[in-house]
């Protein structure tokens, strides 16, 4: 298997800890160590200060696995695999499914690995692009075109990273059926899941849609702790989940025991840390739409409807890869250049899910002002 680089995480290796404020991240920010633990309950708090630092169940705890069912309908603790972050499961998840003469539809633009992996374990790959002229709205139209007997899966990422966009619920239905209807196995990344802005919005999991319908989640970026790296697959196909589970023992075959019980801590008390997450998103909101509505012409932006980035564009001619490298030397502020998730239309991903986004877009308008007008 020859995988190409992970243009975002290489961009991420050269920048994230050197550039001073990430007007980019994905992730919301992360709890301090010590506020987690306050939300223990007394015997959660006695398993922290107890636990021994064995391996764990390969499969995941199974009071951690419990948490993780009852963020879904019909998931029960058996229907869930636990993984380091959605990033392995995505991984296990190509190479378990595909493989040459397998074909994949996978939304574009995307999390790299996403299409990434498929492409590496020898499937075929269709690249259902999302546009902005279209509001970054999946078409199912192409979705449909893109179906061959041989398709194996369908993937998208809801709400989607880099655009924020959120399909609407009759669009999800549609999805389903279509999937149903090829005998494809519809994929929903839903690591943002939760962090819909009008939590009417929210879709139903890919696990409760179809009996083999799978989800992918994550406590990174709705339930912001992105350094537990916790994460799973939850689905009802329990041949799927056996053979997951045998690709595991050649990566990393159990979790973090640490980080199991950092995660049970924090689903246990999920409305707390939901809550905090949206606090987060919906104070930075505001100035989103300010900055955007002053800079109409110079940014142009499709507001999200959930999670924690969206995906504005630089109008004009000056390349945003030049821009984005510029405006990171001069104020230490980073934007990720859509190129790197492929994209030729001039975007660049911005993330608000950080306490700082405030003094970071207040030196991008401030250069802007200097080097745009
Ligand atoms: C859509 C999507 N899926 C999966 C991942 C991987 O999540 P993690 O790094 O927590 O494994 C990310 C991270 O940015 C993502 O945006």
């Amino acid at each position: 298997m020859r995988l190409r680089n992970f243009a975002l995480e290489r961009y991420f290796a050269r920048w994230e800890f050197k550039a001073e404020l990430l007007l980019c991240a994905s992730d919301v920010e992360g709890w301090p160590m010590g506020d987690l633990l306050e939300l223990a309950s007394e015997d959660d708090r006695r398993r922290w200060d107890s636990l021994r630092l064995g391996y764990t169940e390969s499969a995941g705890d199974p009071d951690l696995r419990a948490a993780v069912a009852e963020l879904y309908e019909r998931i029960s603790p058996d229907d869930v695999l636990v993984f380091a972050g959605a990033e392995e499961a995505i991984f296990a998840l190509h190479n378990v499914l595909l493989g040459p003469g397998d074909h994949a539809v996978v939304v574009a633009p995307a999390y790299q690995s996403l299409a990434e992996v498929a492409r590496a374990a020898g499937a075929d790959l269709t690249r259902v692009e999302l546009h902005e002229s279209n509001g970054w709205r999946l078409d199912l139209d192409e979705v449909r075109a893109a179906l061959r007997p041989n398709t194996r899966l369908i993937l998208v990422n809801e709400p989607h990273n880099p655009t924020g966009a959120l399909m609407e619920r009759p669009t999800f239905d549609g999805l389903v059926e279509l999937a149903a209807e090829a005998g494809a196995r519809l994929i929903v990344d839903e690591v943002y899941r939760f962090l819909e802005f009008d939590p009417a919005d929210r879709l139903p999991a890919g696990a409760d849609a179809l009996p083999a319908g799978v989800s992918i989640g994550v406590m990174s970026k709705s339930f912001a702790l992105a350094g537990l790296r916790i994460g799973w697959v939850a689905t009802r196909d329990h041949d799927l989940l056996a053979r997951l589970a045998a690709f595991k023992d050649y990566t990393t075959i159990c979790n973090s025991a640490p980080a199991e019980v950092l995660a049970l801590i924090a689903l246990k008390a999920r409305d707390q840390v939901l809550a905090r997450s949206r606090g987060i998103v919906s104070a930075n909101l505001p100035l989103l739409d300010e900055f955007f509505g002053r800079w109409e012409g110079t940014f142009e932006w499709i507001r999200p409807r959930g999670g924690s980035v969206g995906f504005p564009r630089l109008a004009g001619d000056l390349p945003i890869a030049r821009f984005a490298e510029d405006l990171v030397h001069d104020t230490g502020v980073l934007i990720l250049p859509g190129p790197i998730f492929g994209d030729e239309g001039n975007h660049f991903r911005l993330g608000f899910g950080r306490l700082n986004m405030p003094e970071a877009l207040d030196r991008l308008d401030s250069y802007a002002a200097r080097t745009l007008r």
